[in-house]
This record gives C-alpha cells, sequence and structure tokens, in this order.
C-alpha cells in the first residue's frame, strides 16, 4: 500500500513493507529536518507493534552524537531512523548496538569488512562510513526507542572531505554506485531478523559477532571520553548488558553505557 500524504506541509511518502515478521509503517521524506526530530515529534504516528522507519533524501539538520551535525547531502546516503516500543528499558542500548552490528552484516553482503567502534560508529579501512543515534521518548506509559543510522552510500571523496574526521562511502570503496532503495531494504531485512532473534531469544546470542567486529580487543588501553571528563583502563570486552567494560588502573571493572572512544 503506498500513499502520498502531506505532513507538516512537506511532502512524505507513506507504504507499509513486510519485513520478516515484521510490518514496517516506512515514511519517506524528499527533504526533513532530521529524521531522528521528526520520528520524535510524531510518536503517535508510530505502529504499536512492529517498526516504524523514517527516511529522506535529504536533511536539512541531521544531527550526530554529542550534538554534533551529521552531513546529509541529497540523495547520496542513507538517512534512516527506525522506531519501536520497547518491553523493558535496558533493551535501548542493546538495539542500538543491534542496528550497528547489522549495518556491518550488510556491508558484509557488498563485500565491505566494517568494523564496530563503541558503541555504535562503523568503520571501514579505519575510516567513519556510518553511525547510529539512538533517542528515547515516551508516549503515556510506552518507551519509544528511535536509533537513526547515517550510511554513507553513494558520497565522493571531496564530500567525505567536508566531513571533521576521516569519512568513506560505498561508492568510495567498491568504486561503484549502489542503490539506495536496495540498500535500505537489505539493512531492514538484517535489522528485521536480528530483532526477531533478540526478542526469542536476548542479546546473548550476538555477543560473539559484536566482539569480533570491535576494533577494540580485550586488553587494550583505552580512554573513554565523558564531556570534559576522560577515563583511561584496559578493555575488557562489551557485556550481555551492551556497556563497554573497562578496568580502570585501581583493579575495579566498570560498565560504560556512553561515551566516546579513544585509543589510549
Ligand atoms: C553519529 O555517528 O554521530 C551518529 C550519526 C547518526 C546520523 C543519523 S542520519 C539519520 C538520523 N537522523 C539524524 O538526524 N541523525 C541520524
Amino acid at each position: 500500500m503506498e500513499n502520498q500524504i502531506n505532513h507538516n506541509k512537506s511532502s512524505c511518502k507513506l507504504q507499509y513493507k513486510k519485513c520478516g515478521l515484521y510490518q514496517i509503517k516506512h515514511y519517506h521524506f524528499a527533504l526533513v529536518d532530521s529524521t531522528n526530530q521528526w520520528a520524535k515529534e510524531n510518536i503517535d504516528q508510530w505502529q504499536a507493534e512492529g517498526l516504524t522507519l523514517v527516511t529522506a533524501s535529504a536533511q536539512s539538520r541531521g544531527r550526530g552524537r554529542l550534538n554534533r551535525a551529521w552531513f546529509s547531502p541529497k540523495g547520496k546516503n542513507l538517512y534512516a531512523t527506525f522506531c519501536l516500543f520497547l518491553l523493558r528499558p535496558e533493551e535501548a542500548g542493546q538495539i542500538g548496538q543491534l542496528l550497528a552490528l547489522s549495518a556491518a552484516q550488510m556491508l558484509q553482503k557488498f563485500t565491505l569488512p566494517a568494523a564496530l567502534k563503541w558503541p555504535n560508529d562503523l568503520l571501514v579501512e579505519q575510516k567513519k562510513i556510518a553511525g547510529v543515534l539512538c533517542e528515547t521518548r515516551f508516549l503515556k506509559e510506552k518507551q519509544g526507542l528511535l536509533c537513526g543510522i547515517g550510511l554513507n552510500v553513494n558520497m565522493d571523496q571531496e564530500e567525505a572531505g567536508c566531513i571533521d574526521q576521516k569519512a568513506t562511502s560505498m561508492a568510495i570503496e567498491l568504486k561503484e554506485k549502489c542503490s539506495l532503495e536496495l540498500i535500505c531494504n537489505q539493512l531492514s531485512k538484517q535489522f528485521c531478523s536480528n530483532l526477531q532473534l533478540f526478542f526469542q531469544a536476548g542479546f546473548t546470542p550476538f555477543l560473539s559477532s559484536l566482539q569480533s567486529a570491535f576494533i577494540h580487543r580485550p586488553g587494550q588501553i583505552v580512554e573513554i571520553g565523558q564531556g570534559e571528563k576522560k577515563i583511561k583502563g584496559q578493555f575488557i570486552q562489551v557485556n550481555e548488558k551492551g556497556a563497554l567494560e573497562l578496568k580502570l588502573f585501581s583493579g575495579e571493572v566498570k560498565p560504560f553505557y556512553s561515551g566516546e572512544l579513544m585509543e589510549g
């Protein structure tokens, strides 16, 4: 089913799609400020069950983690926000990591090996190809999770140079352009299949894939930045709650649920 609707004055296409056991309610905008922002402000439009997906061809105020801007040129990359209601609050961090893992698994199918940088950056050849921004919002007593992903698909080298950190895209790495629609469908398929397993069996089945995808190895000295604060320690693992465990120099093992990971 497909509908052309006028949402907050900007033109938007609404489609319902089947994806494994999930039904996806998919809003696509030609232009939106931020797919995360739209999803947040329109939580009453989300499906009570299944997934709601908000995508856009361009974002005028795409946001990254730590309030950074996310470069969102028109028709070049994937800007997508997956929305669902949680059963338990602790699922939020885990589902964000599942989305990052799903993107890595999808990239692998396109012969691109991507590494994960905790909490949920994706790197190819040590250059950022994608990032995930998760936020939560309540609708009455129900906790909603919105996981936004920006995946660089057809951006060229010159555009990648506009980003304030080393960045790449699928097209730069593969030396050919990819269909944004195909990438969106493949990512949705991979994410739905992972979500299905997650809701049946929890986070444990994903731990070994996650551990091997992370760029940091157990024992490595790393530093976590949390605002002005920087905490140094030995990387232990990402645990079953999705938290990064660091052994501090005091000997204490501390779980971190957010922050910015740097080399020690
Ligand atoms: C990061 O690595 O800092 C996270 C980037 C997340 C960007 C995506 S693009 C789609 C969605 N809408 C936004 O405004 N941000 C996320």
